[in-house]
C-alpha cells in the first residue's frame, strides 16, 4: 500500500481550491470496463467505427445497439467508494471542481453537485441530424434506432465522438478551475486523450499540487508531485479518512 504522507494531508487541508480529474479507472470498481486497459474497450472493438460520427454514418443500426448494451450495464452498475469519497472531498474543501471524461453519471448518484462532463453521457440522446434532445423514452432491449420527432433523423447517444467538439461551457470551466488551483487530483485516465489530458499538466505549469491516483503509470506520472499506485476505490477514502482526522486534529 502506497504511503500517503502526512505532509500532503496538510497540503489538501490548507488548499483552498481543489480540482479533480476523473477518467474510466474511477468507474473499474463498479463493473464498467475502461477503454485502454488490456483487458478494456478499445483492445475489443474499434473506436473510429463506434465512437466517431464516420462510424455512425455508415453503420447507425451497430453504433445505436453497441451503446445501448454499455448503457445496460451502466444502468445496472453503482458508484464505488472512489465516487462517494469524491462527492465527500466537495464538503471537505473551499472550493471544488470536479470533471469527468466518464458518461456513466456516477459522480452525481454517489452525490457529487456540480460535474463537468466533458465528453457527454451516455444516458441522454439527441438527434444526429437537428441536434435536438430526444426525450422520448428508449427501452435497453429494444435495438430499433430511433427517429427525431421534429425532422425524422436519426437518433444518437449524447456521448462526445472522437473528432467532436468538447461542450463549450464544460472545457471552459474545467480549464478556468484548473488555472486557479492549488492541488490536482488526475484519477482513473490514462492522460491519453486531450483536450481533458492536457488538465494535470497545465495544473503542474500554473503551480498546483498535482496528485496522480492509478494503479498503473501513464505518461504524465513522472511530473506527478505524489503518485499514488492503488485503486481510487481504495486510495480516495483513505485520503478523505486522513483528511477528517487531521482537521479534527487542528480545530
Ligand atoms: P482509459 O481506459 O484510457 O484509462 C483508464 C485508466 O484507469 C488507466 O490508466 C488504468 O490504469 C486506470 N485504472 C484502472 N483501474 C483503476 C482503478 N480501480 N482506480 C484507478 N485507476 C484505474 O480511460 P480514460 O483515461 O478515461 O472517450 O479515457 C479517456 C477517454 O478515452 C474516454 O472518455 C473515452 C475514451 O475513448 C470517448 O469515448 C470520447
Amino acid at each position: 500500500m502506497t504511503e500517503i504522507s502526512s505532509s500532503f494531508i496538510q497540503i489538501l487541508a490548507n488548499a483552498n481550491n481543489v480540482v479533480v480529474l476523473t477518467g474510466a479507472g474511477v468507474s473499474a470498481e463498479s463493473g464498467i470496463k475502461t477503454f485502454r486497459d488490456p483487458d478494456g474497450l478499445w483492445a475489443r472493438f474499434n473506436p473510429a467505427e463506434l465512437a466517431s460520427p464516420k462510424g455512425f454514418m455508415s453503420n447507425p443500426e451497430l453504433v445505436w445497439e453497441w451503446y445501448q448494451h454499455r448503457r445496460e450495464i451502466v444502468h445496472e452498475s453503482k458508484p464505488n467508494p472512489g465516487h462517494y469519497a469524491i462527492a465527500e472531498l466537495e464538503t471537505l474543501v473551499p472550493y471544488f471542481t470536479l470533471i469527468t471524461q466518464n458518461v456513466d453519471r456516477l459522480h452525481q448518484q454517489a452525490g457529487s453537485k456540480i460535474v463537468y462532463e466533458l465528453h457527454g453521457n451516455i444516458i441522454e440522446n439527441h438527434c444526429f441530424r437537428c441536434g435536438k434532445p430526444y426525450i422520448g423514452e428508449v427501452a435497453f432491449a429494444d435495438k430499433t434506432l430511433p427517429k427525431c420527432p421534429e425532422c425524422g433523423g436519426k437518433i444518437r447517444p449524447s456521448v462526445v465522438w472522437f473528432g467532436e467538439m468538447l461542450p463549450e461551457d464544460a472545457i471552459r470551466e474545467s480549464e478556468k478551475a484548473t488555472n486557479h488551483c492549488d492541488v490536482f487530483f488526475s484519477v482513473g485516465t490514462s492522460t491519453e486523450v486531450y483536450p481533458a489530458a492536457s488538465l494535470p499538466y497545465h495544473a503542474k505549469k500554473m503551480g498546483a499540487y498535482v496528485v496522480e491516483i492509478n494503479p498503473n503509470d501513464t505518461s504524465f506520472s513522472s511530473q506527478a508531485n505524489l503518485k499514488i499506485k492503488e485503486p481510487s476505490g481504495q486510495a480516495m477514502p483513505e485520503i478523505i479518512r486522513l483528511l477528517k482526522e487531521y482537521k479534527k486534529g487542528n480545530q
